[in-house]
């Protein structure tokens, strides 16, 4: 082995927040990385649940291949916000084809859909367990919005009063795709196809995670169903707003400002994250995403594997 092939990459990761959140500087995510660099980047995954890799230069083949490094990835089910090839989803006011698309266009009214707080492809049997999304064309500086907002449902869990914790433990929440067409109407109906390929499944509000010794965060989400399982659709919605009160504090949350060529990677196991509106008309906000698909299904504290003491 050559001396160059055997010295791991030199990078620094720093904090971006008390809440959640580092920077990798220094990395140049278009080469494969080494044994030890992936070990790092775990290490801090796992505690930081978000980092960005500043001053990136990735073509789509590249951000698939950086992608696949932490396991396989998703596809949408539909195919019209995919660039293509529907491990790419297209995150933008600007067609694949470069058009800045009028406020009306369905593929800018899902982008308001983005604003609620939510995680991704959670609608699934087994939600995703990273997003990884790329700034091509971002908002200019000085002006409001165009950030992502992110809120760590670990910390968020942790400070419920203890009321909360016991009322929530037994929970489900109704998790539907097709939903988010209830919530923005002027989208149109989604095919019989696709609809079909995403019916309405359930998880728990409480999810415990194996991969941290059983530790819980509050799993739920805004952009699909609010219904929630033993309780009448009102009290459901009343908890629901609550819920989303309390995602926002301050504390928990970070609000991530695009510089082009950030490359973020999020864990969708224990984030929320939402979009922050802008002026869709006056200006091109473009990036990109990948998704990483999820490992098993989401564990509650009733699940059989938790129960039985593997969680
Ligand atoms: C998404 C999403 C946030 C943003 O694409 O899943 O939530 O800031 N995007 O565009
Ligand atoms: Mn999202």
């Amino acid at each position: 082995m050559s001396v160059a092939e055997s010295v791991p990459a030199a990078f620094t990761i720093n904090p971006l927040s008390p809440a959640l959140g580092a920077e990798v500087v220094g990395l140049d995510c278009a080469q494969p990385f080494d044994a030890e660099t992936m070990a790092r980047l775990r290490e801090a995954f796992q505690h930081h649940h978000m980092l960005c890799f500043r001053a990136q230069d990735l073509s789509d083949a590249a951000q698939i291949d950086f992608s696949r490094q932490f396991g396989p990835l998703e596809g949408l089910p539909e195919k019209d916000k995919t660039k293509g090839r529907r491990e790419v989803y297209n995150v933008a006011n600007v067609s694949v084809d470069g058009e800045h698309l009028p406020e009306d266009d369905q593929r800018v009214i899902f982008q308001r859909n983005n604003a609620r707080w939510h995680t991704d492809s959670s609608y699934r049997d087994i939600p995703s367990l990273a997003s990884i999304m790329y700034g091509i064309e971002v908002l200019p500086d000085g002006v409001e919005g165009g950030e992502t907002g992110f809120s760590n449902m670990l910390r968020a869990y942790e400070a419920l009063p203890a009321e909360m914790k016991r009322k929530l433990e037994p929970l489900h929440q109704v998790h539907s795709y097709g939903e988010i067409r209830r919530l923005e109407p002027q989208m149109p109906a989604m095919t019989a196809e696709e609809r079909d390929s995403v019916p309405p499944v359930t998880h728990p509000v409480i999810r415990v995670h194996p991969e941290r010794g059983g530790q819980r965060s509050l799993f739920f989400t805004s952009n699909t169903s609010l219904e929630i399982g033993g309780m009448t659709l009102a009290e459901g919605r009343e908890l629901h707003r609550w819920l989303v009160e309390w995602a926002d504090r301050p504390e928990f949350c970070l609000y991530h400002r695009w510089r082009e060529g950030d490359l973020v990677k999020w864990d969708n196991r224990v984030l929320l994250h939402r979009a922050i509106p802008y002026d869709y008309a006056a200006y091109r906000r473009v990036l990109r995403r990948t998704t990483v698909a999820g490992a098993g299904p989401i564990l509650g504290p009733f699940s059989n594997a938790v129960r039985d003491g593997l969680a």
